[in-house]
C-alpha cells in the first residue's frame, strides 16, 4: 500500500511539472500532449510487460521462448490468464506450507517479489498462445466428457467452467486450458484428484476429479491439448 501511496505522488508532481511546462504552447499542442500523457498514466500496463519480458530471462530454460515450453511435462504460458499465473506463483512461494507446493518452482518463486510476480504475469499474459494436437483414439470419449461430464457420477462437465474453446473464464481467473501439453494436464488432475494440488477455490476441481478414472483424465487432457 505504502509503495502505490508513494507512486500516486509521484505521478503527481510529474503531472505539476508537466502543466508548468506546457502552459506557454498553444491549444492543440497542448491537448495532444495531455492526451499522451493521460494514457501513459492510465495504462501503466505497458512497462510491466517490458520488466517481466528482462524477469523471464530465468524461466525460458524450461518454459521455453515466448511461454511456450517444449518439455510436455512443463507447463506453456504463453497467453494464460495474468490473475491465474500471479496466484499460483504467490502459492508456490510458499513451499511446503502452500497448496501447491512444488519444489522446482519453490526455488524459484521464493525469489520473486510482489511486483516482480505481477510483472511476469503480464509478460506471460501478452504472448500468444499455440495449439497442439487430440490423439484419435482420445477424442470421442474426451470429448464427451469435457461436454458434457459424466452423469453417472455427478460429474460436471468442463465446458461450463473452462468455456467451449477452453479459453477459462477472464474475470473468474479459470485458467485457460486450450492447447496446454497433455501430460502436463494429465499430471495436475491427478495431483488434485490425490490432494496434493488443492488451491482450488471451494474445492472446484477436487470435487470434478476426485471419482475420475485414470483413463478418463488421459482422454480429457489429450482433447483440450488439440482445442480451440
Ligand atoms: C527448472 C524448470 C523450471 C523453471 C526454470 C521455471 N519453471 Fe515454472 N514450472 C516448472 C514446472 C515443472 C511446473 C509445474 C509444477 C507443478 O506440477 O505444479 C511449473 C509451473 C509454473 C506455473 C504454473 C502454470 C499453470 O498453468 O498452472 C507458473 C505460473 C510458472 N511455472 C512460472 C514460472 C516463471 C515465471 C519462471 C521464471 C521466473 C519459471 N516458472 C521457471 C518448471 C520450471
Ligand atoms: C466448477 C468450475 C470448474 C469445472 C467444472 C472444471 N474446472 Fe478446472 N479449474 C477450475 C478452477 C477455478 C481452476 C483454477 C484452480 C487454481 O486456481 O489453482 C481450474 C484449474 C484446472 C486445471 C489446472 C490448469 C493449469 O494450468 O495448471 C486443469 C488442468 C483443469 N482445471 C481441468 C479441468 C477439466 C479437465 C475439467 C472437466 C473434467 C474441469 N477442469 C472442470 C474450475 C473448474
Amino acid at each position: 500500500m505504502d509503495l502505490l501511496g508513494e507512486k500516486d505522488d509521484l505521478r503527481l508532481i510529474e503531472l505539476n511539472q508537466f502543466f508548468a511546462i506546457i502552459s506557454p504552447m498553444n491549444f492543440h499542442y497542448k491537448l495532444s500532449l495531455c492526451l499522451v500523457v493521460a494514457l501513459a498514466i492510465i495504462n501503466p500496463v505497458y512497462s510491466d510487460v517490458t520488466k517481466g519480458k528482462e524477469l523471464s530471462e530465468s524461466c525460458v530454460a524450461c518454459h521455453g521462448q515466448n511461454g511456450i515450453s517444449l518439455n510436455p511435462v512443463w507447463p506453456k504460458l504463453a497467453g494464460q490468464n495474468p490473475k491465474y499465473l500471479a496466484t499460483q506463483l504467490h502459492e508456490f512461494k510458499k513451499g511446503p506450507e502452500g497448496k501447491r507446493n512444488n519444489a522446482v518452482m519453490y526455488g524459484i518463486a521464493m525469489t520473486l517479489s510482489d511486483s516482480n510476480i505481477s510483472d511476469l504475469a503480464e509478460y506471460y499474459a501478452s504472448l500468444k498462445p499455440t495449439i497442439g494436437l487430440t490423439k484419435d483414439d482420445q477424442l470421442e470419449l474426451g470429448r464427451n466428457i469435457y461436454r458434457g461430464g459424466n452423469m453417472e457420477i455427478k460429474m460436471q462437465a468442463c465446458i461450463s467452467c473452462h468455456g467451449p474453446n477452453g479459453q477459462g473464464n477472464y474475470a473468474a481467473a479459470i485458467p485457460m486450458l486450450s492447447g496446454q501439453h497433455s501430460q502436463y494436464t494429465y499430471q495436475q488432475l491427478k495431483n488434485f484428484q490425490a490432494s496434493k494440488r488443492s488451491n482450488d477455490y471451494n474445492k472446484m476441481m477436487r470435487n470434478i476429479v476426485h471419482r475420475m478414472t485414470d483413463d478418463e483424465m488421459k482422454a480429457v487432457a489429450s482433447y483440450i491439448e488439440g482445442l480451440y
